[in-house]
Parts: C-alpha cells; sequence; structure tokens
C-alpha cells in the first residue's frame, strides 16, 4: 500500500505537506489553515483503515483532503470507498482540487455538509477517522459508535495535542464498555477505539 502510492498522489501530499507546514509558520488566522495530520498519521489511519471490517469508511473533516489521500490508498487496497465530510465551503473547494489532482475521485465522495445532519444515514460503519472540531468530538463520538459494525474502528485525531480540550470525551472513551480502546502516541495523539 505503501510502496506504490501512484506519483500524481505523492506529489498532492507532499505538496499538502509544504503548505501546511507554511501555514503554521507564516501567522495564517486557524481557519483558514490546512491543520492538516502528521504523514506517519497518514500511515497509521490506513493501516486501520485497510485491517477494518466489512463496512461504511467515513472521515469527519476533509479540509484540503491530505488525510483522505492517505485513506483512499487504503481504499485502493481493499476495493472500499471513502465518504469524506467538510462543513466548510472554501475547504470543500480545495479538497475537490485535491482529489481531481490526485485522481482518487473513484474512490473519494466529498460531502459538503455537516457531519452529524448525515450520521443516521450509515447504519454499519467499519470505520471512522476522526478530525474535525474539537467542540463537536463527543457528539460525533457518541453518533459513530453505536453505528460501528462489531471490530469496528473509530480513531480520532489530536488525543495529546488537545488533551485538556478533549479530556472529558477521552475519559469518556476510554471508559466506555462498548468499545476497547487506547491512545497511541502517534503524530498528534490518536484515539483507537475498536467496537466489542
Ligand atoms: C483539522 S481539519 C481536518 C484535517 C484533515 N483531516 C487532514 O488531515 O487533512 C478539521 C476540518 O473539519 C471541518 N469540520 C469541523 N466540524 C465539522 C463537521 N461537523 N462536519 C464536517 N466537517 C467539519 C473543519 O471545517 C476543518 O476543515
Amino acid at each position: 500500500m505503501f510502496n506504490n502510492i501512484p506519483k500524481n498522489v505523492r506529489d498532492t501530499m507532499r505538496d499538502l505537506e509544504r503548505r501546511d507546514a507554511m501555514d503554521r509558520a507564516n501567522g495564517t488566522p486557524r481557519l483558514e489553515r490546512l491543520r492538516q495530520i502528521t504523514p506517519d498519521t497518514g500511515r497509521f489511519i490506513a493501516l486501520w483503515g485497510a485491517s477494518a471490517p466489512e463496512g461504511s469508511m467515513i472521515e469527519i473533516g476533509t479540509s484540503a483532503g491530505y488525510s483522505a489521500l492517505w485513506l483512499a490508498q487504503a481504499c485502493r487496497l481493499t476495493g472500499r470507498t471513502l465518504t469524506t465530510f467538510e462543513i466548510l465551503p472554501e475547504k470543500a473547494l480545495l479538497a475537490r482540487e485535491t482529489f481531481k489532482r490526485a485522481g482518487v475521485g473513484d474512490v473519494v465522495t466529498l460531502v459538503e455538509a455537516d457531519f452529524l445532519s448525515h450520521a443516521q444515514v450509515f447504519e454499519r460503519i467499519g470505520f471512522c477517522f476522526l478530525d474535525a472540531e474539537k467542540d463537536v468530538y463527543k457528539e460525533c463520538y457518541d453518533a459513530v459508535i453505536p453505528r460501528l459494525v462489531p471490530s469496528g474502528i473509530l480513531v480520532a485525531d489530536n488525543a495529546t495535542s488537545h488533551f485538556d480540550d478533549l479530556a472529558p470525551m477521552l475519559e469518556f472513551a476510554l471508559n466506555d464498555h462498548r468499545v476497547d480502546s487506547m491512545i497511541a502516541t502517534v503524530g498528534k495523539g490518536e484515539l483507537v477505539c475498536r467496537k466489542r
């Protein structure tokens, strides 16, 4: 999966990594920044995505589509598709450009909307990557966990970088009897939950 990433996908990833690093360095306002996952987190979610049981593969928080490019590699390997949600029109526009340039339109569907108003569409989720605003994490968690199939996986970003903001949600997840969970010290900290 990682040894044969197509050149146009690799080039698009590299450009997004450069832009994200510039955003962080030059004081770009928070809502305009891409706020992407790290490359090692990309590998981490692609491995989990490729190993997840049958069911929908979804992402909450697309930004310009960097993490979705990693998940697209898992989709290619397993013959699945990804549905990714982005609430901001300007980010959705960037994501559309990303997916077109990287040639992943056949495996990635972008939904320009609030995930929380679409959660009910998914009855059987195999894998979910949660990377939205921190104040909606708990609501997203509450919407996703009941819809995960047995052995289904939820990965949530920023579990260590935003530990204080997310503490109540993390505490809840780590003590939730519906899942087995832990925080992996990859990138900005990844909460991983496996449905029992
Ligand atoms: C941290 S960025 C996502 C970065 C992306 N996952 C990546 O690594 O390339 C968070 C994104 O989530 C979007 N977002 C926040 N709340 C959302 C919601 N309820 N539904 C869909 N998207 C949301 C924001 O507009 C923002 O673009």
